[in-house]
């Protein structure tokens, strides 16, 4: 009889072909021109593994084949073929109130935000590469609690994009595991998700009302119908793109922005940036650029 080893090994080497480095280059282009993404050589067994398994879905037996079907078919074939693969290719980890310093730095602005404006104004914001929805849901958190405490008549509405659709249709829901919420402080728990089962929560409607979910790749925001905004969002999306072309799309985020309005990004996801209309938010563990009012 044949070790588990053995067989473990014979389904592997069957079900996941090496690729020819020339081939890696042509994935790795293709990826990078649709998606900005850059994968590197160490993420090469990542790639073969996950174009084997959905190849063996599609009953494709090379590496070739399948992107010949991804840029030589009919354009709405490999529209929808390119949507599940990117879906399959991009990191989607996020979590619910990722790094508390920038919530802190939003929970300030939202107060100026209501102190500046006069009552009845809309505070619009955008989350940029939004994932599974932690990430605006946990905006609107923490905007809901700064206008109940200020008894304000703003409102607010959120705007949250990302380019994969079956991670979209997962934040429309808002249906997280019970660990993942157990994360959240308790009184917001309470307060914004209803148990509905034994392991998941589901965030509250009123909550899921407040959010646009739209596909929108970021290379193409000048498709974008968002202008305006008084809060971007964007976090843990451009570390996988290269320095140019994050400076290019922080630029283009940055013209999106209304006056006063303020852009926060994860820590050291870009350098050597600057905006002849953005100063720099100086608050210690963030990263964030406000537009001047004139
Ligand atoms: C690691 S998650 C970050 C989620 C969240 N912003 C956070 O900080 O927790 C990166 C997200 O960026 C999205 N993404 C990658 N390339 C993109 C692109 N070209 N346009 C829009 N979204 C993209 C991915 O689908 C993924 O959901």
């Amino acid at each position: 009889m044949m070790s588990s080893v053995a067989v473990k090994d014979r389904w592997s080497i069957k079900s996941t072909p090496a690729m020819e480095q020339e081939q890696f280059e042509l994935w790795q282009a293709l990826l990078e021109e649709r998606t900005g993404m850059t994968l590197n050589q160490e993420r090469k067994s990542f790639l073969e593994t996950s174009l084997s398994i959905r190849m063996r879905e599609l009953g494709l037996a090379d590496y070739e084949e399948y992107y010949g079907q991804l840029v030589a078919g009919t354009t709405e074939s490999k529209a929808m073929e390119w949507s599940v693969l990117v879906d399959r290719l991009t990191v989607q980890e996020t979590s619910f109130f990722r790094h508390q310093s920038s919530y802190a730095l939003v929970e300030t602005f939202v107060n100026n935000f209501i102190d500046e404006n006069p009552s009845g104004s809309s505070l619009d914001v955008w989350s940029v590469g939004c994932s599974t929805g932690e990430e605006p849901y946990s905006l609107a958190m923490m905007i809901s609690e700064q206008f109940a405490a200020r008894e304000t008549n703003d409102y607010f509405g959120i705007t949250a994009t990302d380019i994969s659709l079956p991670t979209l249709s997962k934040a429309r829901k808002g249906v997280y595991a019970a660990r993942k919420v157990e994360q959240v402080d308790p009184r917001l728990r309470e307060k914004y998700f209803e148990s509905v089962s034994e392991r998941e929560y589901q965030v509250a409607s009123s909550l899921r009302d407040r959010i646009c979910f739209a596909r929108l790749n970021v290379l193409e925001v000048n498709k974008a119908p968002m202008q305006n905004m008084d809060l971007i969002f964007c976090q843990n999306m451009l570390i996988y793109f290269r320095r140019w072309r994050k400076k290019q799309i922080v630029t283009r985020l940055a013209e999106r922005l209304a006056p006063g309005g303020m852009m926060v990004l994860g820590i050291g996801e870009v350098t050597d940036w600057s905006h002849p209309d953005l100063e720099r938010v100086q608050v210690p563990d963030t990263l964030a650029f406000r537009r001047r009012k004139n």
